[in-house]
Order: C-alpha cells, then structure tokens, then sequence
C-alpha cells in the first residue's frame, strides 16, 4: 500500500506515520509538510533513513502544481492531518486556518479527483459539533454542526466540502472526527503537554476561566489505530466519531499532573477564560466500534503515566520548542486576554 500523508511531522501526523510503518512492512509512505511552527523534523528521525518506505516533501498543500505532481503518482489513500490546529491562536488571527484548513482541502480534492486517487481520509474533529451543556448526550455524527470558533468553523468547513465531492463527483472519501489527543511528540501549546512542562519548570499553570470545561480525551495512538481502519474498511462518504469515552473537567488533569510530577497546586493560576470556550465535549462512538470493530485501548492512567514520562525524558525535545517565536505566540495571547 501507498500513502500520501499531510501534516506529517505535526502531533498525530508522526505517530500516525511512526505506527503504521512499524505496523505494517509493505507500506510506504509520502509525507507532505510545510513544516511551519507546529512541525518538526526531528519527530521523524527514526525512519527517515528508510528510504525504500518513507519520503519526506517540503511544501503547502495549498500548491496546487506541487500536489498534483505529487498525486499523480496515484497513491492508495490521500491522509490528510495538515492544519492549523489551534484554538487560541485561530482568536488571535483566522488567516493561516481559512488557507490551510478549507483552501488546502479544496487543492488537495481537485487533485485527487484529477488524477483518479483511491480514497480521501478528512482528519476533523469532534469540535465541529459545538458544545454541550452537562447532562446532554455525547455527540453523534447526525448532530448538526455548530462550531464556535475561527478554528472549528474552518475544520467545519472542510467537511462540508468533503461532503460535497464525494455527492457531486462521486469521489471515495472518509470523515474522522476525533476528541482530544494526549500523548508523546504534542506541541506544548496545548493543554497536557503544556500542564506538564510548566510544572517541570515550576513556572504557572494557566487554568482558563473556572477550570470546569470538560473535554473527553484519548490517547494518540488509539486514534491512530482508529483512522487505520477508517482509512481501510469505512464506508465511502461515512462519518467516523472516535473518541476516548474519558471526561475530565480540566483542573482535574491539572491537579492529576501536579500530583505525579510531585509539584504544588500553588504553581496553578486562573486566568482570563478563552473568548467562545467551549464547555464539554463528549464523543459517541458507537458507529465505529459496531462497524470496525474499533475501541480504544489505553486507558487515561497508563497514557497520561507514558506521556509525563516521555516528556521528562525528551527536555531537550521541547525546550528548544518553548523559545523563540513560540514566546511571542504567548506574549500575543495573554496580551489578548
Ligand atoms: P499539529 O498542529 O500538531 O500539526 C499540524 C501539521 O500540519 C504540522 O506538521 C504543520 O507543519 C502541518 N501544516 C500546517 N499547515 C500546512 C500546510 N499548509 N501544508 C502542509 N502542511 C501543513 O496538529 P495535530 O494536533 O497533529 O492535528 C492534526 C489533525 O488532527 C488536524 O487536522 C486537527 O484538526 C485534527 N485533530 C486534532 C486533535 C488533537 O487533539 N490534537 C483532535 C482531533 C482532530
Ligand atoms: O477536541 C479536539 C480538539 O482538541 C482539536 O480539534 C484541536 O486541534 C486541539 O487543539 C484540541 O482543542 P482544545 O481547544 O480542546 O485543546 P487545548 O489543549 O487548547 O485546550 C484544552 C482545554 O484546556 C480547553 O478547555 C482550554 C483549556 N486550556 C488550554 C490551555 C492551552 C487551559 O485551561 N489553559 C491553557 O493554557
């Protein structure tokens, strides 16, 4: 099988790659990144000497003539994680997530219908659906969209368009819309890995708001599973749900972290919430397990246990990350607050 990856070298793009090459031996697999702030070479160290299996492109998928060369070589499947992925710094300035977001899938169509590709996987997420009030039930893939940020109405978007090829040119196409991923190799902009850094540092732990957002978390390489079956055995134009069934309001991890890094809660700090903060999310998954025959596997204690681990060990890994152009993010965002 042969895969063209995108957004490879972000998060789960890399254990996605990292996954499926260790998993399977007759796979290779084209990787296509723009390598902006959130990518990193170094995520993939490990199989960029194999050369037969894995190629690494440098570009924007929303270059047409660099994606169509690409594609034309007629991968299996197009596996599409390039984004912008995040919230706070789509308030901040949308730009980068209409371009990448819902242009760069629309390219990344155009040339997959041009030159006849097996089948599209539209990496969204459980964002699009908005928010839920406590006691409602967890998101289904019928619910409406609702999305209630820059970042979530693009990803929004984007499914939209998906929806739209697969209906007007029959295209084979797969949505997965996933809940929040914990694990190794996250950028620590986001809340775990960020959690987890500042208290190694003991410098502040930003709680936005009352710390009682709720989000339901699954750990990185149980979606990567997921999207694998997705990928090969979903049905065309189908929505995947995948989620972790494992809600926590987000002090409690805070608190959780402090207590294993033997840190004191006196390092966590309120502050300002987050303009159109979503409250809870929670993912039904039904569709996936009943027709893939998908559950996640990790449970939250022992992929929270590897996470801190892996980020005690990797300092070097992202303290290299939280300087230079990821302090002016920051200086910009509390500014904001
Ligand atoms: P990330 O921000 O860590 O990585 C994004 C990657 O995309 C980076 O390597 C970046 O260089 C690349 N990229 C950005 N713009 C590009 C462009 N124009 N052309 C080519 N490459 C580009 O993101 P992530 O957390 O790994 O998320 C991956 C995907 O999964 C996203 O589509 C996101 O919406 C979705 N998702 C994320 C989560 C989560 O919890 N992180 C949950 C559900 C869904
Ligand atoms: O639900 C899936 C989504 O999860 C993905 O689509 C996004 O790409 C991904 O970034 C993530 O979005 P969230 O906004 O839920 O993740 P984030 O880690 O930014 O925030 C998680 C929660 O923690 C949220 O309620 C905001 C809160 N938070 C976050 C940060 C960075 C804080 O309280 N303090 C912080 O400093």
């Amino acid at each position: 099988m042969r895969l063209l990856v995108t957004g490879g070298l972000g998060f789960i793009g890399s254990n996605f790659i990292l996954s499926m090459l260790k998993t399977y031996q007759d796979l290779s697999i084209i990787n296509l990144d723009l390598i902006t702030y959130a990518g990193n070479l170094e995520n993939l160290v490990d199989v960029t000497h194999d050369k037969n299996r894995y190629t690494f492109v440098k570009g924007d998928i929303t270059d047409k003539s660099l994606v169509s060369e690409i594609v034309s070589t007629k991968p299996d499947a197009v596996v599409n994680f390039a984004a912008e992925s995040h919230v706070d710094r789509s308030i901040l300035d949308a730009s980068a997530f209409l371009k990448t977001n819902i242009i760069g899938v629309q390219t990344l169509l155009d040339c997959c219908r041009e030159h006849g590709v097996g089948r599209f996987v539209q990496i969204s997420t459980d964002e699009v659906y908005g928010s839920l009030g406590p006691e409602d039930p967890p998101f289904v893939e019928t619910n409406h969209l609702k999305p209630n940020s820059p970042y979530s109405a693009s990803k929004a978007s984007a499914d939209l368009l998906v929806r739209a090829y697969h209906k007007t040119y029959n295209m084979d196409v797969v949505i997965t819309r996933c809940s929040n991923n914990y694990g190794l190799l996250q950028f620590p902009e986001k809340l775990i890995p960020l959690m987890i850094t500042n208290a190694i540092q003991n410098q502040e732990l930003p709680v936005y708001g009352d710390g009682l957002n709720v989000r339901d978390w699954i750990y990185v390489l149980d979606h990567c599973k997921a999207i694998d079956k997705v990928m090969r055995d979903g049905r065309s134009g189908r929505i995947y749900n995948i989620g972790g069934s494992c809600e926590y309001p987000n002090i409690e991890i805070v608190k959780l972290i402090l207590t294993k890094l033997k840190k004191p809660f006196s390092l966590i700090k309120y502050v300002q919430d987050r303009p159109g903060h979503d409250r809870r999310y929670s993912m039904d998954a039904t569709r996936i397990r009943d027709e893939l025959g998908w559950v996640p596997s990790t449970g939250f204690e022992e992929g929270i246990d590897a996470t801190i681990k892996w980020y005690i060990e990797n300092e070097s890994w992202w303290r290299k990350i939280k300087s230079g152009e990821y302090l002016d993010y920051y200086e910009k965002w509390y500014g904001n607050l």
